[in-house]
């Protein structure tokens, strides 16, 4: 028996209100804003400033906020002690999961919710996961340090982090897209998990620490990197379709296809495909590429199902050498501004979670004395 109105994993229920992001079969609006326009048009700092401030910054108020993020860019010494102590062969997402419980004890507005005040634990949050995915990228690669680049755009001084040397400039300007297009999803798991966490008035680093945790899965943000895993294990286009054949019949998930939400595809994706097939005229390597477009087609014919972003963003971070523990990383530094923005709104209009479940257990019993078990 099954209760009325209960949805298995909360599919098509309202479960909150949010004036930062509208998710429709039809596309994708930050505040209103549609994603290929900012993507084409905005960088990630301007996308950040959106979501957290409210309004895409003018040339003022966007120079103020990229110097209070880049001034987030150098880790506390404590942190990048422990950083620098962790066993190197870490899950990155656990690193960040890590750093972040740390920062908090670091940040001296840890313990007030105020708007103002998370909005400074925000921008210092933005900064400061660049530096960790460019940090734990310099500790497993074993290159030197990169100065952060003023000039240079959030994505950019992300990339140069991760490589240890200054990106070409149309890797920059693709990692810097791929971070609009991460930066926010309405309520996807991560994001209902640090809503959830804000809505009991804990910190933002809690609700944040929480959201790493809930976006290293598989199934939400791992996604990218295991769709990379795929394509290096198909290996070649000519054997796209046994692979396929072989994993339909072991029942397998294809990684980096399916949404909740975009039964119709995922606009994201379209973007991320074309910017990556521009990469090709750089890296010449179209072979991902046309292995992902292969496996595409047959996904379609055979299951209906579109790609989402993390399909494209494989072949496009693998393109630009990030090693590929890093993509579900990028994926944080990213989707920390939204992040952010849902913990400031759940906070400035707060209500406590707490929905019911439906009992499956058995019925009313008594506790018989410990011997007679
Ligand atoms: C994203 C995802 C979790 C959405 O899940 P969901 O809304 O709960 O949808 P379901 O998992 O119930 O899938 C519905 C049907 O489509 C199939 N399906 C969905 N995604 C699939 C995929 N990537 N590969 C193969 N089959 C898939 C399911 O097997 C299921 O088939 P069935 O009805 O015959 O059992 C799911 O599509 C998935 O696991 N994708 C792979 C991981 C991924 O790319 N995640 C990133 C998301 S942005």
């Amino acid at each position: 028996m099954t209760t009325p109105g209960y949805k298995p994993g909360l599919e098509d229920v309202i479960a909150g209100q949010t004036a930062l992001c509208e998710v429709e079969q039809t596309g994708l609006r930050y505040r209103g804003y549609d994603i290929a326009d900012l993507a084409e048009h905005a960088t990630f700092d301007e996308v950040a400033h959106l979501l957290l401030h409210g309004a895409l910054p003018n040339r003022g108020q966007l120079a103020e906020f990229r110097t209070r993020v880049q001034a987030a860019m150098t880790l506390p010494e404590p942190v990048r002690r422990v950083m620098a102590e962790l066993p190197v062969e870490t899950n990155p997402m656990d690193v960040l999961r890590t750093v972040v419980s740390m920062l908090g004890h670091h940040d001296p507005d840890v313990n007030d919710n105020s708007h103002a005040a998370n909005l400074r634990k925000a921008e210092r949050l933005l900064g400061q996961m660049a530096a960790a995915v460019g940090g734990w990228g310099q500790r497993i690669s074993g290159h030197g340090s990169v100065r952060i680049d003023p000039q240079a755009s959030h994505g950019g001084n992300l990339l140069a982090l991760i490589l240890g040397k200054s990106p070409d400039p149309l890797f920059s300007r693709v990692l810097d897209g791929t971070l609009i297009l991460y930066a926010e999803h309405e309520f996807n798991a991560s994001t209902f998990t640090a809503r959830v966490i804000a809505s009991t008035l804990a910190d933002m680093h809690g609700a944040i620490a929480g959201a790493i945790a809930a976006l290293k899965g598989p199934l939400h943000g791992g996604a990218n990197e295991a769709a990379m895993r795929m394509f290096q294990e198909i290996g070649s286009v000519e054997n796209v379709e046994p692979w396929f054949r072989r994993a339909l019949g072991e029942k397998r998930k294809i990684m980096g296809f399916g949404h909740r939400v975009y039964k119709h595809g995922d606009h994201r994706a379209s973007i991320l495909r074309e910017w990556s097939i521009q990469l090709t005229a750089k890296t010449g390597q179209k072979k991902w590429i046309d292995i992902a477009d292969k496996l595409q087609a047959l996904m379609l014919k055979e299951k209906n199902i579109h790609p989402n972003t993390d399909y494209p963003a494989a072949h496009a971070y693998f393109q630009m050498g990030i090693p590929v523990p890093l993509y579900t990383p990028i994926f944080v530094a990213s989707r920390v501004s939204g992040w952010c923005a849902h913990v400031i709104e759940q906070h400035d209009d707060n209500r406590l979670f707490r929905p019911r479940s439906e009992y499956t257990g058995p019925g009313l019993r008594k506790v018989s004395p410990i011997d007679q078990r």
